[in-house]
């Protein structure tokens, strides 16, 4: 059984989603052991004290350098133990320390088809405002292993979604959430869980 710690910014609807895919079984070989969020009033704590699962808040604005801060994060994910840390909708930009200590071993869900729509500034609704403004016909969500860029890492799983005419950036969002993200999320957590995902020259195959 691995740990896992998904990390939070807000709302936390794609970390309901893997509370809810290790209650239903579809989650096997791994255990939420911890969840952090850089904000103490984001819900998602809520969600994982009310799952029984242990909720932090290491927030930037606790330490007098930003190089602390990093430090308590990847001291934190030390001490647990943590074998897979999600990136579950955490706006803060993952120290280059912590990828080199943990690499291959940081996912994160990004709500678009990498490599459309994605990089720097373009997270929240502003990824779907500009797949609008394009006219894509299919959006959809990627999870991939996170690297030293903004979201350049090898891709593991993506679900593609279609754009619908009347569509607005809002329930685009909704709908590339509750058709792909949380779906695929769980999916590779449990692949990796199962350690059925490797990696070769920068593309990963699942086995
Ligand atoms: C999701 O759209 C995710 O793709 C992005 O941030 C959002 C997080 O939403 N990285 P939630 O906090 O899981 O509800």
């Amino acid at each position: 059984m691995i740990k896992v710690a998904v990390l939070v910014s807000g709302g936390g609807t794609n970390l309901q989603a893997i509370i809810d895919a290790k209650a239903a079984g579809i989650i096997n070989n791994a255990e939420i052991s911890l969840v952090i969020s850089n904000k103490p009033t984001a819900f998602a704590l809520e969600r994982a004290r009310k799952a029984g699962i242990e909720a932090r808040c290491i927030a930037p604005s606790e330490f007098e350098t930003r190089e602390e801060f990093n430090e308590a994060l990847i001291r934190t994910l030390d001490e647990t133990g943590i074998d897979l840390v999600v990136l579950a909708g955490f706006l803060v930009i993952i120290p280059e320390k912590m990828v080199a200590k943990y690499t291959n071993k940081i996912i994160n869900i990004h709500p678009s088809l990498i490599p459309s729509f994605c990089g720097t500034g373009y997270y929240g609704l502003r990824v779907h405002e500009k797949a609008l403004e394009r006219g894509v016909k299919v959006t959809g969500a990627t999870v991939h292993f996170v690297d030293e860029g903004t979201d350049s890492g090898p891709i593991i799983l993506q679900k593609t979604v279609a754009v619908k005419d009347d569509d607005t950036a809002e329930s685009l969002q909704l709908r590339v959430m509750e058709e792909a993200e949380w779906k695929i999320l769980p999916e590779a957590i449990e692949l990796i869980a199962s350690d059925r995902v490797k990696i070769l020259n920068g593309r990963v195959k699942v086995i």
